[in-house]
């Protein structure tokens, strides 16, 4: 038996424009999936298709802006009419803001309500607890899936300056587990997983210097990294597919796996 076949399943990737979402778009087609990539960006949600396409997968685009309910029950009602009922979410739409983060001109004392509401409604809410709900409610109802959130490494130890971040991420891990509980009764089963720190557009700007060296805050994320290095977004495949697939991972569930290069395995 093979126990990462995902041949007969759907699987829905939120933020599968982005470039880890992306790549674990591209795993589950590879696997056998037929993947729905939910974004914003249609271009770059069709460039992820072609790709999948190329390499003989299967995948579809649907616009849908997953901070807002009604958008991403119309993207729902899309995949019911074309595919049927998914079985796999991953929630990889996500990101930062400098309004959220803290610098030596804005400390943590001027960060505003609105900004940390606004980083909590990407992260958490359009994150992770709205597709959750609806795409899980459809999942319980056919008796059977895995969702899988994006965690961060700032969920479990807070990272200077991202401080809205930091705290939208550990709301991840606590639904994560939450929904675990609620919904183990009825056959799905809620992961996360924490990413290290792989170079995207949401973290570009902290990562590198206009000229493309890298920054500070980069020479010391490499320093407490065991692996001294950036993860490479490919590296995350092989973790999606064995929390998708009920063969690999039917008694796992509530839990988070790190996919960081030791960068939470140690201290100073
Ligand atoms: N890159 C890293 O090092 C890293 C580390 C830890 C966690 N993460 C998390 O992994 C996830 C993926 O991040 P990434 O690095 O691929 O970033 P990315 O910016 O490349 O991709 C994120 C994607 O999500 C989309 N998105 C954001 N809000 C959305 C919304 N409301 N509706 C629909 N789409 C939306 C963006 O348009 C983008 O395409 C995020 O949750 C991020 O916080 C990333």
């Amino acid at each position: 038996m093979n126990l990462f076949d995902l041949k007969n399943e759907i699987a829905v990737v939120i933020g599968g424009t982005g470039a880890l979402g992306g790549v674990a778009a591209e795993a589950l087609a590879g696997a056998g999936a037929k993947v729905v990539i939910i974004g914003r960006n249609a271009e770059r949600g069709q460039q992820r298709v072609a790709s999948i396409q190329k390499n003989g997968g299967q995948a579809l685009f649907v616009a849908a802006d997953a901070s807002d309910k009604a958008s991403l029950e119309n993207a729902r009602d899309t995949i019911l009419k074309t595919w049927g009922t998914p079985s796999i979410l991953v929630n990889a739409a996500g990101g930062n803001s400098p309004e959220g983060t803290v610098s030596k001109d804005h400390p943590v004392e001027d960060i505003r309500a609105e900004d940390w509401t606004s980083l909590f409604k990407m992260n958490l809410v359009g994150g992770a607890l709205l597709p959750c709900q609806i795409f899980g409610k459809l999942m319980c109802r056919q008796g059977k899936g895995s969702i899988i959130n994006f965690a961060s490494v700032s969920a479990h130890i807070p990272l200077s300056r991202v401080v809205a971040y930091s705290a939208s991420k550990a709301g991840v891990l606590s639904l994560t587990r939450f929904l675990a509980r609620e919904w183990a009764p009825c056959g799905v089963r809620v992961n996360s997983i924490t990413p290290g720190f792989f170079p995207a557009m949401q973290n570009r700007s902290l990562l590198f210097n206009e000229d493309g060296t890298p920054t500070d805050r980069t020479r010391s994320i490499w320093e407490h990294t065991a692996m001294k290095r950036f993860g490479k977004p490919e590296e995350l495949g092989g973790v999606i597919v064995f929390l998708a697939s009920q063969a690999a991972s039917s008694f796992v569930t509530g839990t988070d796996i790190r996919v960081d290069g030791g960068f939470l395995s140690q201290t100073i």
